[in-house]
């Protein structure tokens, strides 16, 4: 197993650190400076142009949040309606989806049951279903009418990374391609693609981070909490370090929109509840620093995540990370491996396995 592990600790790190390549593999042949190629979807393009009035996203744990970010992404550069629901809701909620729908299927494992019944449902119900996933032949994406594939190689750490971002990746090269057949592209959405394709580079930079990340996963690895906020594009990146620091480390993590943080969460707060910031320069960060002052002013510590060059943080934060500047849009895939990193380095200051977390299966194939 060593030797499986390429020299890393864990199955877990190799994962994190393979996200160049396997981001890399995953956009290969799919998007080509700036343009989306899926080719997964042609018997579904009739469709799509003329009979897509709704979009319905369905999966589970970090698939969810890989297809929450897909709908900001959506929501922001389509008119089409896009709802989402977990799996195991979705399939118990008589779900509206007819036959001018298209689910949208997240599975890494192709296998976990809620979402494989809630996309028999969906197809009952007239819908077109395509689905992304790592493994080959694997049931969900069998019984679909299209399915692409994340080929990022076989992922064994429990806790779902590279796939995670290769799964953000590929719904970004999937709903350019959809624009492109209902609206038609415009040069933002291609400077998105082209962002894509320069993230396996960006990677490299953002996976240099670890030792600063390691320091701080010194500092807070006393915590018994955690809160994780962000705001568009940066909500489901706090869902997704949130999932990520429970999984793993067993620390008590929630993920907020920042905004709701007056409505109740904010509670929380004190010196023994520190605040994880998804702040990046973007159109939400004045939002964001407000959310931030109101933290402080309750004396939690906060951790924040930010775009490099953002000297202000320092007074805002007790602690922070930069990443390079990206499009607002592909700051998900940026700060990905750095909630990754500290969750990990968390864990394994705990002397906790990450690869195997209690009571968590890799693939849920029971209800
Ligand atoms: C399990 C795993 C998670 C994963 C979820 C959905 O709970 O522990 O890491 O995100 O299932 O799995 P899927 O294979 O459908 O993406």
């Amino acid at each position: 197993q060593a030797a499986e592990k390429g020299g890393y600790d864990h199955f877990m790190l190799k994962e994190i650190n393979e996200q160049p390549e396997a981001l890399k593999a995953a956009i290969t042949g799919r998007i080509k400076n700036g343009e989306p190629v899926i080719s997964e979807i042609n018997n579904i393009e009739e469709f799509i142009k003329n009979n897509l009035k709704k979009i319905f996203i369905v999966a589970c744990g970090t698939s969810y949040h890989a297809g929450l970010t897909f709908k900001y992404f959506m929501n922001r550069y389509s008119k089409i309606d896009v709802d989402i629901e977990v799996a195991s809701e979705f399939r118990y909620m008589n779900p509206h989806v007819d036959e001018n729908t298209l689910v949208v299927a997240i599975s890494q494992s192709g296998e976990t049951i809620d979402t494989l019944e809630g996309i028999r449902i969906a197809k009952e119900k007239g819908a077109k279903v395509i689905t992304i996933s790592n493994v080959y032949g694997s049931t969900i994406p069998r019984e679909s009418h299209g399915a692409i594939y994340m080929n990022t190689g076989p992922e064994i750490g429990v806790a779902a990374t590279k796939t995670y971002t290769a799964q953000i990746a590929i719904l970004y090269a999937l709903g350019a391609k959809i624009i492109e057949l209902t609206e038609g592209l415009n040069e933002e959405i291609r400077g998105i693609l082209k962002g894509i394709e320069k993230m396996p580079e960006i990677y490299k930079e953002v996976l240099k981070l670890n030792e600063k990340i390691k320091e701080l996963a010194r500092e807070y690895v006393k915590y018994q909490h955690m809160m994780y906020i962000g705001r568009g594009f940066g909500y489901p990146t706090a869902l997704e370090g949130a999932l990520k620091l429970k999984e793993i480390s067993y620390i008590h993590a929630a993920g907020y929109q920042a905004g709701e943080l007056k409505h109740g969460p904010i509670a929380l707060l004190d010196e023994q509840f520190p605040v994880f910031a998804i702040i990046p320069k973007d159109s939400l960060y004045e939002k964001m620093k407000s959310n931030l002052m109101e933290s402080r002013a309750r004396n939690a510590n906060i951790i924040a995540i930010t775009t490099k060059g953002n000297e202000e943080i320092k007074q805002l934060a007790n602690e922070y990370i930069m990443v390079p500047e990206t499009h607002e849009a592909l700051y998900p895939l940026v700060m990905a491996p750095v909630i990754q990193l500290f969750s990990y380095n968390v864990a394994v200051l705990r002397k906790l396995d990450p690869d195997k977390p209690r009571n968590l299966a890799k693939s849920v194939t029971v209800e």
